[in-house]
């Protein structure tokens, strides 16, 4: 178990299309581990494997803000239906530090995918859990929540971050 250095926009790596995982074995539940010690450590509730630089359809979430840990991990997540109602969220993101928005996505989906150790799951997801998740399937195709606003809120948003990382890079002794 270790904790990885979290991708930041702008970085190429976060528009990668992630590959389907082939099996679930020891090293993709070593990758889970370590992604989901690195979610904890930056107080997220879920990351996707590319966050932190590998391109492999893995996501982890955990939702329970309380010291109970409930780690959710999906292996090849698939949504196959999306309801028609809405609901909006003011998301953030792991990989756009300190910024955030309102997101409409489709209230309800169903998943299908592998669990920790394999087995294929499907799941019906609402509330947070329906956003979390679309958020992170997004990832592994390359898609940001800022996509989802217009050009001149994601260029807004883009033009802080390039700031922060400048501020960050004249913080280092
Ligand atoms: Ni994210």
């Amino acid at each position: 178990m270790a904790i990885k250095k979290i991708i930041t926009e702008p970085n190429k790596l976060l528009r990668k299309i992630s590959l389907p995982v082939e099996n679930v074995g020891k090293k993709e539940q070593q990758l889970m581990d370590d992604m989901l010690d690195t979610m904890y450590a930056a107080n997220g509730i879920g990351l996707a494997a590319i966050q932190i630089g590998v391109p492999k359809n893995v996501v982890v979430i955990d939702l329970n803000k309380d010291n109970k840990k409930l780690p959710m991990f999906f292996v090849n997540p698939k949504i196959t239906s999306k309801s028609k109602s809405l609901k909006k969220y003011e998301e953030g993101c792991l990989s756009i530090p300190n910024l955030f928005a309102e997101i409409e996505r489709p209230s309800e989906c169903e998943i299908q995918y592998l669990d920790y150790f394999g087995k294929e799951k499907t799941l019906t997801a609402n509330g947070l859990l329906a956003t979390c998740i679309q958020h992170e399937v997004d990832h592994l195709k390359g898609i940001l929540f800022i996509d989802y606003l217009s050009k001149l809120k994601k260029d807004i948003i883009l033009k802080k971050l390039s700031k922060q990382k400048i501020d960050q890079k004249r913080l280092v002794i």
